[in-house]
C-alpha cells in the first residue's frame, strides 16, 4: 500500500468565510504568539498561588512550637550544662536561672523559656518558667538574673520580676514575660506542662 505525505498546510481559518490561514502567513504568526502568551500567563496565575502555599506549608513545618510534656533542655553552656541536656530540678539553687529549650525544638527561638528557682523545694516546686524573649522587641533576656535577682533585657533595659509573674519592674516594655507552667518530668527532669499565657511577640 503506498502511503501519499500530506502537504497540506492549512490551518484553522479564523471567521466564517475568511480564506484559510497557512503555515507563515502574518496572521497565523499572530496567533502563534497569542496561543503562548495565554498559556504564559495562565502558568504564572497559576505559579502565583502555589508559591506563597508551599512558603506558608515551609514555615509552619520550620516552627515546632512547645508542647504539654517536652522535656526542657539546657539552650548552651552558660549554666553549666550541655546544649540539649535535660535540665535536673535540682541543678537550680535558689536565685539561680537557667534558659532551655523543649528537647528537640530548639530551632525555633519563640520556645526559649527562662527557668527560674524562687523558692527551695522538691523537684519543679519552687521553680517558675517564663519565656526568654523580651516583650519590647523580641530580644534574648539575660540568662543570668541580675545582682537583684531580676530578669534583665540587654537591648534596652527593660527589667522583670520573676517572683511576681515576671511583671515589668523597669520599661521601655509594658508587658509582663509570658508564663508557662512546668512539672515534674522522668528520673529527676522538668517538662512543659501548658502553653504559654501570652503572646510571645511584642
Ligand atoms: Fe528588651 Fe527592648 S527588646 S528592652
Amino acid at each position: 500500500m503506498k502511503h501519499t505525505l500530506n502537504l497540506d498546510k492549512t490551518v484553522s481559518p479564523g471567521r466564517p468565510g475568511d480564506p484559510p490561514l497557512q503555515v507563515g502567513d502574518p496572521t497565523h504568526r499572530r496567533r502563534t504568539l497569542l496561543s503562548w502568551m495565554v498559556g504564559i500567563a495562565a502558568g504564572a496565575f497559576a505559579v502565583s498561588f502555589a508559591v506563597p502555599a508551599a512558603a506558608l506549608k515551609a514555615l509552619m513545618l520550620e516552627k515546632p512550637v512547645i508542647a504539654v510534656g517536652d522535656v526542657l533542655t539546657y539552650a548552651d553552656t552558660a549554666t553549666g550544662g550541655q546544649p540539649g541536656q535535660p535540665l535536673k530540678a535540682t541543678d537550680l539553687a535558689v536565685g539561680a536561672s537557667t534558659q532551655l529549650f523543649p528537647m528537640g525544638k530548639a530551632d525555633n527561638q519563640d520556645n526559649l523559656l527562662q527557668v527560674v528557682r524562687i523558692a527551695a523545694g522538691t523537684g519543679a516546686t519552687g521553680l517558675v518558667a517564663y519565656s526568654a524573649i523580651c516583650t519590647h522587641l523580641g530580644c534574648a533576656v539575660f540568662e543570668k538574673l541580675n545582682r537583684d535577682g531580676l530578669i534583665l533585657c540587654p537591648c534596652h533595659g527593660s527589667i522583670y520580676d520573676p517572683a511576681n509573674h515576671a511583671a515589668v519592674r523597669r520599661g521601655p516594655s509594658d508587658r509582663a514575660l509570658p508564663g508557662i507552667a512546668i512539672a515534674d518530668g522522668p528520673n529527676g527532669t522538668v517538662i512543659a506542662n501548658g502553653p504559654f499565657d501570652g503572646p510571645i511577640v511584642p
